[in-house]
């Protein structure tokens, strides 16, 4: 027998997140081999004291490993055809089509084995954990065609592709099937994780297993079998019944038809331009690309959304903004409000502590993190800013759309906590008399010297921003603002410049004239890209501006760049008015999409996500414009119709 995991496993792998699998994910394993509470991190020197940082401890190797490894994120199940004869495999088969139907969420699939037609369909329940699955076969009978289900351990890799977990540790974890007329539950013991795979079926057969040395299981047919409907569901507690196929079916159709028509949209079908075909083929398949992996419930997406694990499998409250903003833009608010602001409530406490443990008020937003807020040990992961301002954006973005009380007391809490610990981070430098931030702190590239790093450019903006929104969302709320926010609001150290442009934090030696100084995030051109003009203090010195553009146009490495930074510089680009110029860096060559509309990168596995959320909170710029701006900025000669945007900062 072979696996041929193509078809079901796409589906497994793309349809999931719609529902609650990740609940279930994001469970995950947690092995009781060492006690968080014992890990002490490490003390820095801040500003003339010493502040404990969730870094790793050479003393504690063992402890910090670990937890950098735990919890994981389990892939639930692999299914797939199992084929009686086992010198069968992928490349037996002919006439292999596949198609997917964005608009109904159905997959179509076919080849021919020996001339005989495979024919299958797929759908996923936009309700519930579960699969239908239909198959026309002549093979089927007397089983010389079954459908394999295979359950895997978790994996510790930092990045797992394509697939998830380990086939072959069968020891280590354990599997029971029940059965009872037509339907069947595998129940899966990873250590204390359980849950169960409860499958259905039409027609006479059965399933048995599991195979020899796996946790491998097959369901296969009676003679005369032609064809068979089944379900495959997934469940954190035992659940039997519930949808069949064609309800699944319906359900998929009538979930992905409003998904399509609600939301904003842009049709570029009437140029000719090449540029313009592509930017659309990407918008479209961004759609449903993001709809299915980046849209959880509670936590941040993952950089690889559900389709494989990366950075363990953790996700990063500083790529947060990239991940989920373009769902406010394109008005798909209910995508948003699934995570946003939960996750920030969820977090809160354990924020306020890391706040306090470190001699700050407010709350301290982690950036690696599990889904309970904990951090993953790691001096980037300890030391980022930029996460902090983050729910001023989202917050104001909101607020935009709907100006309401709703929205001002939903927010309140969070932004006061950020703000608090904004303002209280920032360090009074009696010499210089303005408020610095850092060192010790990592910037948005992640690459400078973190005891040498203060005052960086986008940090400095970012911090005017969040604290400006801060102050009038209490002006709005009518309550008081604090002073602290307004003295270091009205105090912070000055935008860094070196040969009239922007600088990556203030001192960088040889900025502009050592190519290691313009590497990796463009972070200087969000200070005019991400964030709108400044509402307090002096005005962005445009010159500076200007030139910042231009000299990461001319100077910047583009070698490693990745994800993120082509939509930034593209955003840079349209405030400025350059839009075909923003066009180019969306086009960019080193910033590709592959055939089925995965964002790839150079540096780690295909997808990585933020690409593509990323583009499309460009192309919404470009759409619905910004701030006073309305849009839509698309090059003159192209033929546009957008609908739908909401407003932009
Ligand atoms: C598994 O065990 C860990 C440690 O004992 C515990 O924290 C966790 O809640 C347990 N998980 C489940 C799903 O029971
Ligand atoms: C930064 O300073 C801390 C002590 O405050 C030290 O442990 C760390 O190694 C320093 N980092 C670098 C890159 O020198
Ligand atoms: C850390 O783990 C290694 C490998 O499992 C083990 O040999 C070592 O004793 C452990 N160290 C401590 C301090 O527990
Ligand atoms: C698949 O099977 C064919 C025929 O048995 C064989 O020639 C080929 O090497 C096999 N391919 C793989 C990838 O195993
Ligand atoms: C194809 O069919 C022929 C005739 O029925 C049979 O002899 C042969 O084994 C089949 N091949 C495969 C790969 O099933
Ligand atoms: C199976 O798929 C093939 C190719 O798409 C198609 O020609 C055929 O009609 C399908 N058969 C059934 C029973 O759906
Ligand atoms: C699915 O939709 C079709 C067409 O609207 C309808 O005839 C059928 O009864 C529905 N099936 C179920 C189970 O809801
Ligand atoms: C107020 O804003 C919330 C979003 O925060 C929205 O769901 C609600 O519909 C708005 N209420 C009114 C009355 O506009
Ligand atoms: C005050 O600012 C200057 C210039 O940035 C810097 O060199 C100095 O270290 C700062 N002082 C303190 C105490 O951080
Ligand atoms: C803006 O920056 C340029 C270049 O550094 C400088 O010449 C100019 O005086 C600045 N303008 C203002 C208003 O500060
Ligand atoms: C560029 O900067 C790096 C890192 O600070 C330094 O090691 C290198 O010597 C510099 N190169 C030149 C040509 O100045
Ligand atoms: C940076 O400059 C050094 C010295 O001129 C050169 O050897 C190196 O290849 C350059 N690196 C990049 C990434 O351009």
């Amino acid at each position: 027998m072979i696996l041929n995991t193509v078809w079901v496993l796409l589906a497994f792998s793309t349809f999931l997140p719609l529902s609650n699998a990740e609940e279930l994910i994001n469970r995950k394993r947690v092995v009781k081999a060492f006690n968080p509470q014992h890990f002490t991190g490490l003390d820095y020197w801040t500003h003339g004291r010493l502040v404990n940082y969730e870094i790793q401890n050479p003393a504690e190797a063992n402890i910090s490993n670990w937890l950098v490894n735990n919890p994981q994120r389990i892939n639930l199940g692999t299914i797939g055809f199992w084929f009686k004869n086992s010198a069968i495999n992928e490349s037996t088969l002919s006439q292999k089509i596949q198609i997917l139907d964005l608009w109904t969420g159905q997959i179509s699939s076919s080849f021919a084995l020996n001339g005989s037609n495979v024919n299958v369909t797929t759908w996923c329940d936009p309700d519930s954990d579960t699969l239908a699955i239909q198959v026309h076969s002549s093979l089927l009978s007397a089983g010389e065609l079954g459908i394999f289900f295979d359950y895997p351990y978790p994996d510790i890799s930092k990045f797992d592709s394509p697939s998830v977990g380990v086939f072959n540790a069968v020891a280590k974890h354990d599997t029971k099937l029940s059965r009872k007329d037509g339907a069947a539950v595998i129940q899966h013991n990873i250590d204390n994780t359980t849950y169960f795979n409860s499958i259905t079926w039409k027609g006479d057969g059965q399933v048995i297993g599991p195979l020899p040395d796996t946790h491998r299981y097959i369901l296969g047919f009676a003679n005369g079998v032609t064809q068979t409907q089944l379900t495959a569901k997934f469940s954190a507690s035992l659940m039997v019944g519930g949808r069949d196929y064609s309800s699944i079916a319906n359900a998929s159709m009538k979930w992905w038809e409003s998904y399509w028509q609600d939301g904003a949209f842009i049709d570029l079908t009437g140029s000719s331009s090449s540029k313009a075909k592509e930017l659309q083929r990407r918008t479209i398949l961004s759609q449903y690309l993001l709809a299915i992996n980046e849209a959880p419930s509670n936590n941040s997406p993952q950089e690889s959304g559900l389709t494989n694990n990366g950075w363990y499998g953790k996700f990063h409250l500083e790529m947060t903004l990239w991940h989920l903003l373009h769902w406010g833009r394109w008005n798909r608010w209910t995508m948003l409000w699934r995570s946003i602001p939960k996750m920030y409530d969820l977090f809160l406490p354990s924020s306020y502590q890391r706040a306090r443990r470190q001699g700050y008020d407010g709350a301290r937003w982690g950036k690696m993190s599990d889904p309970t807020g904990r951090s993953t040990p790691g001096d980037i992961n300890a030391l980022l800013i930029w996460q902090q301002p983050h729910p001023m954006y989202f917050a104001e973005l909101e607020y935009r759309s709907f100006p309401n009380t709703t929205t001002l007391r939903k927010w309140n809490t969070i932004i006061e906590a950020s703000a608090d610990f904004m303002a209280s981070y920032a360090f009074y430098n009696h010499s210089t008399k303005v408020y610095d931030l850092g060192p010790p702190m990592y910037l948005v590239s992640e690459n400078t010297n973190e005891n040498a790093t203060i005052n960086p450019a986008f940090e400095i903006a970012y911090w005017r921003f969040g604290l400006d929104v801060a102050i009038t969302w209490k002006e709005r709320l009518n309550e008081k603002v604090p002073t602290s926010w307004t003295t270091v609001r009205d105090n912070l150290a000055p935008l860094p410049t070196v040969d009239s442009a922007f600088a990556v934090y203030e001192g960088i030696p040889d900025m502009w004239s050592n190519n290691t100084t313009v590497e990796d995030h463009p972070a200087i051109t969000g200070i005019y890209g991400l964030l709108p003009p400044p509402r307090s203090g002096p005005a962005l010195n445009m010159t500076c501006v200007r030139n910042t553009a231009e000299k990461v146009r001319r100077l910047w490495n583009w070698d490693n760049l990745y994800g993120w930074d082509w939509p930034l510089l593209a955003m840079n680009q349209l405030r400025l008015g350059n839009v075909n110029q923003a066009v180019e860096y969306l086009l960019d060559p080193a910033f590709s999409f592959d055939d089925a509309g995965y964002p790839e990168s150079n540096r780690v596995p295909t997808p990585y996500f933020p690409g593509a959320s990323a583009f499309m909170l460009a192309m919404a710029m470009m759409a619905g414009g910004w701030v006073d701006e309305v849009g839509p900025h698309f090059p003159e000669e192209w033929i546009v119709k957008v609908e739908g945007f909401s407003p932009g900062l």
